[in-house]
């Protein structure tokens, strides 16, 4: 039986098996979009396959979080969207018996980075894609991996279960679960749509589109009748932004004339044979006919053209949208990027509980509490970008960082950090490092880059490991997105270390 990945298949499977032999699992996840929807993921899967499970979340799988876990009961302890980099800690306490990890990961390995620990850091249940020549940072997602592990799940525990007993029909029910597509609960294929928000929320998307493992992925969603795609205006709020909104807040292709202005985008708009309120309020992209959204499209394109907007960036208005078709049109959980959104405004804010329950199905009080999360994610998003903006960074040979101190929160830092890359002052063409404030004793240090620097030879996973190290911290995270936390005051010798390293992977 090949899974969704072929590649993972061999070691999906010995991971469902060994999880399968648990009594209970103990499952450890991350605070993001991705992390979320992992855990979702791996929660769904648990429960189908009959396995007694608690979730946990970690803002930082680091080395008390790991003691915490140990400390606990279970002799069996599931991480997925975290766990490969501190892959040479958990080893220490699977050698000293206190559990059996098994990992459903996609952030660098302690071995690759290499700087780590020496030899022998890996352990038998670690499935990752970097270990199968996949790219963990564009092809795959921890919800992805996680997604792999519960196609397998299913495979094994149906393979290990006796036959139904025909009389009840044998199938579980669950009242969450009850609208999940017919006939693609038993093989878990229904759960791709989660697997797509967090691949989405993890910024995997280029040029437009998911790609490799991920788009295969993709491909079983719609199979099974939870996910839609197709070429769209690539707009961030398609289906919850009011029209105006809509145009006024696209940035990252600047429209003179209607970006980032008010009454611009209500001239644009009002000079369209459109209709653009119903009953009063503005309509949104989501429920325009397939002529209306060609229209504003192609009035968008031309108003790009005669700007002199170049084509290259133009290109970049449309895109692959991935729609969760069995979510109600208009709302955020019916786009995957508007979901992912919705998801880092709660676990972001410590309300992983609240982000988690929406993901399995809470449509009632769960939603209502994420919708409030996100207004104000929204605005810490906005006025943490504003204020980047507007200070500046200050600019190395090789990189470009700033310091937020309170004034950002650590958790989002990192987002705000990638937002803000191509604005005014701050340039796309060196990675950017930010910092914020832990604690009192500690600074958290976010990096972004692009795509475009990563084929140069940028991978920032490596750099901040090393140089956090290299001040008493610790780090890793992708190639073109990482972080890492090292002591208050080490910073400047920090970003000196950044600087020369990303020098030399530049070179
Ligand atoms: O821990 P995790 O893998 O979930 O985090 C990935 C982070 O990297 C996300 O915050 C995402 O926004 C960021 N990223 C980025 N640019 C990319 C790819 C990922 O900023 N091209
Ligand atoms: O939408 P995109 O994939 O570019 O997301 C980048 C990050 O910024 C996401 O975490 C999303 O939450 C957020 N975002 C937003 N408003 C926008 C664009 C992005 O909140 N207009
Ligand atoms: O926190 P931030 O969004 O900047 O994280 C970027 C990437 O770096 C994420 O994938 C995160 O899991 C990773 N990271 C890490 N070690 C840290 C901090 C962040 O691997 N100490
Ligand atoms: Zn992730």
């Amino acid at each position: 039986m090949t899974g969704p990945v072929p590649e993972l298949t061999d070691r999906a499977t010995a991971c469902a098996e060994r999880l399968l032999e648990a009594d209970g699992v103990l499952l450890a996840s991350h605070i993001d979009a991705d992390g979320l929807t992992s855990a979702a993921i791996a929660a769904r899967a648990l429960e189908r396959a009959g396995l007694p499970f608690e979730t946990v979340f970690e803002k930082q799988l680091d080395d008390a979080a790991i003691a915490a876990i140990a400390a606990t009961d279970y002799d069996t302890v599931l991480f997925t969207d975290f766990g490969s980099g501190q892959l040479d800690v958990i080893r220490e306490h699977e050698d000293a018996g206190a559990f059996t990890p098994v990992i459903a990961d996609h952030h660098q390995p302690a071995t690759i980075d290499g700087q780590r620990s020496s030899s022998r850091v890996d352990t038998e249940y670690h499935l990752n894609p970097l270990l199968f020549g996949i790219d963990g940072s564009s092809e795959l997602s921890g919800a992805g991996a996680s997604y792999v592990l519960a196609r397998a799940l299913a495979t094994a525990s149906d393979a290990d279960s006796e036959p139904p007993i025909a009389t009840d029909g044998g199938a579980e029910t669950d009242a969450a679960d009850a609208d999940a597509p017919s006939g693609t609960r038993a093989d878990n294929r229904d759960l791709a749509a989660l697997a797509v928000v967090g691949a989405v929320g993890d910024m995997q998307a280029s040029g437009g589109e998911l790609h490799g493992a991920n788009a295969k992925i993709v491909a079983e969603g719609v199979d099974a009748g939870v996910l839609e795609t197709g070429t769209d205006l690539s707009l961030y709020g398609k289906q919850t932004r009011p029209l105006p909104k809509l145009l006024e807040y696209a940035t990252d292709v600047h429209i003179p004339g209607v970006s980032n202005d008010e009454g611009g985008a209500l001239r644009f708009l009002d000079g369209l044979d459109l209709e653009l309120k119903r009953d009063g309020e503005w309509r949104r992209w989501s429920g325009l006919t397939a002529d209306e959204k060609q229209t504003v499209a192609s009035a968008l394109v031309r108003r790009a053209v005669s700007k002199g907007v170049p084509a290259s960036k133009i290109e970049q208005l449309v895109g692959t949208a991935y729609v969760l078709s069995a979510e109600p049109v208009g709302t955020e959980l019916r786009d995957a990027s508007e979901f992912s959104t919705l998801l880092n405004a709660t676990a972001r804010y410590e309300r992983a509980d609240v982000g988690l329950a929406v993901c399995l199905g809470d449509r009632d009080g769960a939603l209502e509490r994420a919708r409030t999360l996100l207004r104000d994610h929204r605005r810490n998003l906005s006025s943490g970008i504003d204020l980047v903006t507007r200070e500046g960074v200050t600019v190395e040979e090789h990189v470009q960082w700033f310091h937020a101190g309170d004034r950002i929160r650590e958790t989002i830092v990192g987002i705000v950090a990638g937002m803000a890359l191509g604005n005014d002052g701050i340039s796309r063409s060196k990675p950017i490092v930010a910092f914020a404030d832990k604690d009192d004793d500690e600074v958290k240090v976010s990096a972004r880059g692009t795509h475009a620097l990563v084929r140069r030879g940028l991978d920032l996973s490596a750099v901040l490991g090393e140089a956090a190290r290299a001040v008493g911290g610790d780090g890793g995270g992708h190639d073109v997105a990482a972080g890492a936390t090292v002591p208050a005051g080490a910073e400047a010798a920090f970003v000196e270390r950044v600087d020369e390293l990303v020098g030399e992977q530049l070179s």
